[in-house]
């Protein structure tokens, strides 16, 4: 089996990205070598999202690319798993229209991945293993991760929320949390290993339920030596507590910035999307974030068009974004999503009223966004160097702590380091800036 290869596409979010880098980390076990090119790799795997329909989309068209396999690869193992694995549906299509697909597995049994990834390669069988809800996190997995100066560390997973639109509950599970020590020794350990920045993952982390609440493990791990900066995602506004917004005035490792998905403004929608809280307490969390952290950078998701939204409900959402003033929103045109309790709601948005809405929801974030920019003007930050530039290959990008990425010229031996640098130029959507010498 002499230098066999793998590729994985990741769609979807941070979950999955982390879940993949397991995936890598025992295919790595295995003595197989990452290959670039997807096609070319002796396993591919597919890790799936299926939160709104796009990402299912783009999942098909992506497998479409790999018909055919024997002529170009004879041998090539092809693997799908992840959250549209979790669903039938799914699987019945891959069944019926996609025969070179040989192993399917889905987000509760990742674990597995080895022992059924042995009988396929040995056996040439086809595999479908879907376990419908998980166990216990799995402790000890292998992970290659991506970068070794920030990691994703996951604290939790599945959810329990049921928000009426959303998919994620059925392809996770019910909420399940780690312990605190093997949490606190992997971060160690990374720690050890020269990790600078890490971002702890949960679908909803204030319900995190290790035997210590959520603030409390952001507590002990602010005092990990090493650790440089912390970060967590996602955070739910219901369950939102004090303790935690204390802690972005407290903790000194804790970075000043927060996810915090509105979804909508108007009460009424909230409330039939199931999100147990009104702008105005929103709005309250919001201002209690900014009095114990005046330069908290705050962004959100918003989604538009749900079933019912009225003309009036979409402005009620416009009136909390002005308030809000995020520093950042990812907005969604929202997707019907099967089995879901919105999928069943009568009154749904025409397609035209959505893109509408959406386009004037973009407008006003953006006018937010280019006078939030126009602060950064001069401004000295510190910045973790990621890599080379993604639009500039001969500048350098690292992020500030709010999250924004920077271009600047420098050297490579920079990367994965926190220098000083001076923003030079502001723009809404891109920030440059030159390093500051110590
Ligand atoms: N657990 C996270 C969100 C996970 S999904 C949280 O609760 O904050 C990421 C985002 O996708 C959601 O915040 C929501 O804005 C969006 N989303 C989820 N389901 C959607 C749907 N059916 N249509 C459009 N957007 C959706
Ligand atoms: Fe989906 Fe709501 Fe759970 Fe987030 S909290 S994953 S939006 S059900
Ligand atoms: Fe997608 Fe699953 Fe994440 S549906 S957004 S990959 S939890």
């Amino acid at each position: 089996m002499a230098n066999k290869t793998y590729h994985i596409v990741t769609f979807g979010c941070q979950m999955n990205e982390r879940d993949s880098e397991t995936l890598a980390g025992m295919l790595e076990d295995l003595g197989y070598t990452y290959c670039p090119e997807f096609k070319a790799a002796d396993v591919c795997i597919l890790n799936t999202c299926s939160v709104r329909e796009n990402a299912d989309k783009r999942f098909y068209g992506v497998l479409g690319q790999l018909k055919n396999p024997h002529e170009e690869n004879p041998g090539r193992i092809v693997c799908v798993c992840g959250c549209m694995m979790q669903q039938q549906i799914h699987i019945d299509t891959l069944k019926a229209k996609y025969p070179w697909v040989d192993l399917v597995f889905g987000t509760h049994n990742i674990a597995e991945f080895p022992k059924l990834y042995a009988n396929v390669a040995e056996q040439h069988a086809k595999i479908v293993d879907v376990w419908q809800d998980g166990e216990a996190i799995a402790e000890g997995l292998p992970a290659k991760r991506e970068y070794p100066f920030k990691a994703y560390v996951s604290i939790m997973q599945g959810c329990n929320n049921f928000c009426t639109y959303c998919i994620v509950p059925y392809t996770r599970g019910r909420e399940r949390s780690r312990a605190p020590q093997p949490i606190l020794e992997e971060i160690k350990c990374l720690a050890a290993g020269g990790t600078k920045e890490i971002m702890l993952l949960g679908q909803n982390v204030n319900s995190y339920a290790g035997g210590i609440s959520f603030a409390q493990l952001l507590k002990e791990i602010d005092k990990i030596e090493g650790i440089e900066r912390v970060r967590f995602m996602t955070s739910h506004p219901k369950d939102i507590s004090d303790e935690l917004i204390e802690c972005f005035g407290s903790l000194k490792h804790l970075c000043h910035q927060i996810h915090l998905p509105v979804q909508a403004g108007s009460d009424r929608v909230l409330k039939r999307m199931n999100r147990h809280y009104d702008s105005a307490k929103y709005l309250e969390i919001i201002r209690k974030l900014r009095k114990a952290c005046p330069d908290i950078a705050i962004s959100t998701d918003i989604i538009v068009g749900f079933p019912g939204e009225t003309e009036e409900d979409f402005m009620s959402t416009l009136d909390l974004v002005r308030q809000a003033e995020y520093d950042s929103a990812f907005t969604f045109i929202y997707s019907v999503r099967h089995g879901t309790p919105a999928e069943k709601y009568e009154d749904q948005v025409p397609e035209d009223v959505k893109h509408e809405r959406f386009n004037r929801l973009v407008d006003v974030i953006h006018e937010i966004q280019e006078k939030k920019a126009a602060a950064y003007q001069d401004a000295v930050l510190p910045v973790l160097i990621e890599g080379p530039s993604k639009t500039d290959p001969s500048m350098l990008t690292g992020r500030t702590e709010s999250n924004k990425t920077v271009d600047l010229p420098g050297d490579p031996s920079l990367i994965g380091k926190i220098v000083p640098v001076k923003i030079v130029k502001a723009q809404t959507f891109s920030l440059y800036g030159k390093l500051i010498e110590q």
